[in-house]
Parts: C-alpha cells; structure tokens; sequence
C-alpha cells in the first residue's frame, strides 16, 4: 500500500520468507522503481547490521514476527528468537546507524494480545499493565518493553502500536477465518477450541495498514496507540457468520454446514475476551475502523474462494504435516 501511495518514498521490504511469507501475495508491486526486496532473518545481527549500513533508511515499520499462538505453545524458543532477540537487532542498528536521530522513527507493529485477557466487561486502553499469557503474547510484550527501552535510554525515536484480530485477503490458512472458510469448502470439521465463546475484536486489514499509515505520519514519538476493530465477537458467533456467507457462495442450503463444527479440546492458557478502547487513536490521529463486518467477511470469502489456487499451494506442503500435528 505505502508502495503505491507513496511514490516518493523508496520501500524496502525485509523478510525471511519462512512458512507464512509468500512473495505472491505482493507480485503487483515486485517490478515498482520504488520498491526493493531483501531476503533475510531480523534474527541475524550481522546481517542487520549489514543492510542498515549499506541503506541508510530513513524509518522501520517492524512488522516482522512470528504470530501464531498454537505455534508458540509448541515452539516457544522460535518466537524468542525472531519476535525478542529480532527487535533488539533492529533497535541497536537503527541507533547505531542514526547519529542523527531527527526525522528517524522507528515504529513497532504489535498485539493486543500483551495485555493479557479481559472478564466479560471492560475494555483495553493503553494504560492497561501488561499481562501476557501465551509464549507469542509474551515474546511481544518482552519486544515492545526492549521499544521502549530505547526510546528512555538512548533517545531512539520509537511509536508502537497494538491491534485486535485482523481478516483478510492473503492470511495463511492457520489463523481461524481462512481455516474455516478452506474446512468449509472441502466439507471438513470446524475445530472450535473450548465451548467457542472466546471473544475476539475483528479488524479488516485494509483498516489496519490505514491505521498504520496514520501512526507513521502522525503518531507522537514515545507512544502506545491501541488499534481496534469496534467489533467483538464470540467464536461461535463469528463462525455462524461465516457460515452463512460460504454457504451462500457455495450454492450450499444456508447453514448446512453447521454439521462440521466439531468441539475440540480447549487451547492451553486460552484468553477468554479482547477488547479496545479507540478513544486515543481515534481523539488523536482521527481514525476509526470503517468497513463494516459483513462486507468484510464476504470480500475475504470471496476472495479464498476465487483463489483457489493460491489456497491449495499455501495448503500443500508443510503445512499438511502441521494441519495433522494441530488437528488430526
Ligand atoms: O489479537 C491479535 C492477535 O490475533 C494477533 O496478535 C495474533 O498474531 C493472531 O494470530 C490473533 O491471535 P488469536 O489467537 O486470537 O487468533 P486465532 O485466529 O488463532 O484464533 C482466534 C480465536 O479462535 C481464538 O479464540 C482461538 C479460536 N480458534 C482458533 C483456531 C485456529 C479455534 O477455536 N479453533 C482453531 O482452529
């Protein structure tokens, strides 16, 4: 998005291309004169150093992270790795590269999740303490506190944010909505975790990099901006939605494919509700979340199923041996 609104401003874009990364999500933009691509892992000090010196870059959007919590019950150590020890590789060479820090922003994308989990009232601020209860919310939480970390000690010019749930076109089939709807298509079991009554706030990320565009440019150096959809939903309650509009799609009866939902044993340390309060954003910065859930849902729904293909070359692969490790 910044790529194509922002001709101005030359894009390089970082990433390791692990499981989830997949250069075809951003073809339209690979042959931009704006834009370059860099593979590499955040995890690597001596090549961050590298690439910072080599740059010069004028700001980071750190986006990088592993974001699974099923992956960080298994895997704690990989979610140190890139989302800890990645951040304050990135930290130590922007301010080892920035001598001067005026116009330099380092801004650091992160989750509502470090909060930790709400009752059925109340909602997050960005004064909430921190409370992490995944190994993945906890690797967010330890990077967002090194963020600020340099932003006291060495003056680094830092801003972070953290967002709800986020759905869309291009999200890898793990995360609830683009399992379901894939589960759906091919007529198999809908695992709802616990009794499914989670609530989760759901964001479309167009919304989102919206939001990030308006932080970027706008937000005061040193601050926390809580992003948020305005649309909390309990699992069930989302998966009956979806539903609904795959079903329709499909030229399916409406609801028939409720058969497949399947309750499953409960995630471990599984937080009962999210929530955001978007008085600061959106007193400050003027933002508010604009698409409308069903809409959203239905775009994303089409969008999975108009792609068939792309959905059967993320689905092939490693992520059969993760899909019967998690689920079968
Ligand atoms: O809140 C923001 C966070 O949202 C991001 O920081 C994370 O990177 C992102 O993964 C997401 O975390 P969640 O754990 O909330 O998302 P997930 O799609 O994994 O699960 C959404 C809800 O659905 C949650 O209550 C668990 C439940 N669930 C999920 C899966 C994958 C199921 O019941 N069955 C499933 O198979």
């Amino acid at each position: 998005m910044f790529v194509n609104k922002y001709p101005d401003y030359h894009i390089y874009n970082l990433d390791k291309l692990t499981y989830a990364g997949n250069l075809e999500n951003i073809a339209d933009i690979e042959n931009k004169s704006n834009y370059t691509f860099i593979k590499g892992d955040i995890a690597d000090n001596t090549y961050i150093e590298k690439i910072f010196n080599e740059y010069n870059f004028d700001a980071v959007i750190h986006l990088a992270a592993e974001s699974h919590v099923d992956r960080s019950i298994t895997n704690p150590l990989e979610f140190v790795m890139t989302n800890v020890i990645g951040t304050v590789n990135l930290l130590q060479a922007a301010n080892k590269t920035w001598l001067d820090k005026t116009n330099k922003l380092f801004y650091h994308v992160s989750t509502d999740e470090v909060y930790g989990s709400l009752e059925e009232t109340g909602k997050f601020t960005e004064e909430t303490a921190y409370d992490p209860h995944s190994p993945y919310s906890a690797s967010k939480a330890s990077s967002d506190h090194f963020v600020r970390a340099f932003f006291d000690t060495y003056k680094l010019p830092i801003v972070i944010s953290n967002c709800s749930n986020n759905y869309g076109p291009n999200q890898f089939p793990e995360k609830l909505i683009p399992l379901f709807i894939n589960n759906i298509q091919q007529n198999k079991n809908l695992p709802v975790y616990g009794n499914g009554l989670n609530v989760r706030d759901w964001l479309y990320v167009e919304d989102h990099v919206d939001a990030i565009d308006q932080i970027f440019h706008k937000g005061k150096l040193g601050e926390t901006y809580n992003i948020g959809g305005n649309n909390e939903l309990t699992n069930l309650e989302l998966i009956d939605t979806l539903i609904k509009v795959v079903d329709k799609k499909l030229n399916r009866k409406e609801g028939s494919s409720k058969k497949l939902i399947t309750f499953v044993e409960d995630r471990k340390g599984h937080d009962l509700r999210y929530a955001i309060d978007l008085t600061k954003i959106n007193s400050e910065l003027n933002w508010n979340p604009t698409l409308n859930f069903e809409k959203g849902l239905e775009k994303t729904v089409n969008w999975y199923l108009d792609n068939e293909k792309w959905l059967s070359n993320v689905t092939s692969g490693d992520y059969k041996d993760y899909y019967e490790k998690m689920y079968d």
